[in-house]
């Protein structure tokens, strides 16, 4: 078997991503939430699922992750590990599930990691959740962190731009991404903030940082899987890339359907019994 082939087939886990940091190898991260987009992900060679609470938003319609609840997390992670075979599936706590206090934030690590079969859980804040997050590590549950702008405290900043601009905020995020580490975190997620100040996180941290609007100077980057193929067209923020432009792929190829149908061209005598 050649070295890439079996370097493709090995298992990526958190000790795997600490070592791609060590030798500089970027971290590739995507968002998945059902069966079969992970399944092609995984195979594409992914190093990270996430299965986001973005899904409120690109499976449900919602406005903002808000609503999605831990049972509709667990839904999508169970599709999601079913999936994949070599890839670290990491799963959003929801919204509500673990500001609480730190017996609820463990009990729905939990039931993720038992109910789903996820590797690892990821969860928004900072120093505000390092007791939630002490708690759920001694469980023996990975937990990768989230910083900069997070959706689940989208009513508190009141916007989606880009966060810790200012010097406070900016301070205030370094410490944050001081405290995960030191509180045992695999990894943190940095969320459109300035480059330069995720550079200098990433550079601080001894863990892989993995960046979303959040510039090169990351240990590895993290888009949402509808948003980088181009399926949600509405989406178009500076941070994001279009591989693909799928919504008119897809939209083409049902038009195309309903013609056929209509004119009856399908099915044709060798699509028949
Ligand atoms: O839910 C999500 O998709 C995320 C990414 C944007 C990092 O948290």
């Amino acid at each position: 078997m050649s070295t890439a082939k079996s370097q493709k087939e090995k298992k990526v886990t958190t000790h795997v991503l600490q070592e791609m940091k060590s030798r500089g190898e970027k971290i590739s991260m995507l968002t998945a939430y059902d069966f079969s987009m992970a399944r092609i992900v995984d195979a594409a060679g992914i190093d990270v699922i996430l299965v986001g609470d973005s899904a409120s938003n690109v499976m449900a319609g919602h406005e903002t992750t808000l609503p999605i609840t831990l049972d509709q997390m667990i839904y999508h992670a169970s599709s999601v590990v079913r999936a994949v075979s070599r890839c670290l599936v990491v799963v959003d706590l929801p919204f509500g599930t673990y500001q609480g206090n730190s017996k609820e934030a463990l009990t729905s690590a939990i039931r993720i990691m038992k109910e789903s079969g996820g590797h690892a859980v990821k969860m928004e804040g900072g120093e505000e959740i390092i007791e939630s997050v002490e708690r759920i590590l001694s469980a023996g549950i990975p937990v990768m962190g989230h910083l900069g702008l997070t959706p689940q405290s989208i009513y508190k900043f009141g916007t989606y731009v880009v966060r810790a601009k200012e010097d406070a905020e900016a301070k205030k995020l370094m410490e944050d991404a001081l405290a995960l580490e030191e509180a045992g975190c695999f990894a943190i997620v940095l969320e459109k903030i300035p480059f330069r100040l995720a550079k200098m996180v990433a550079e601080k941290v001894n863990i892989p940082v993995i960046g979303i609007g959040a510039g090169n100077g990351v240990d590895g980057q993290v888009l949402v899987i509808h948003d980088m193929l181009g399926i949600n067209n509405e989406f178009s923020p500076r941070f994001l890339r279009r591989y693909n432009d799928l919504y008119s792929g897809i939209k083409d190829s049902v038009e195309r359907y309903i013609t056929d149908v209509k004119s009856t061209d399908f099915p044709n005598e060798k699509e028949q019994y």
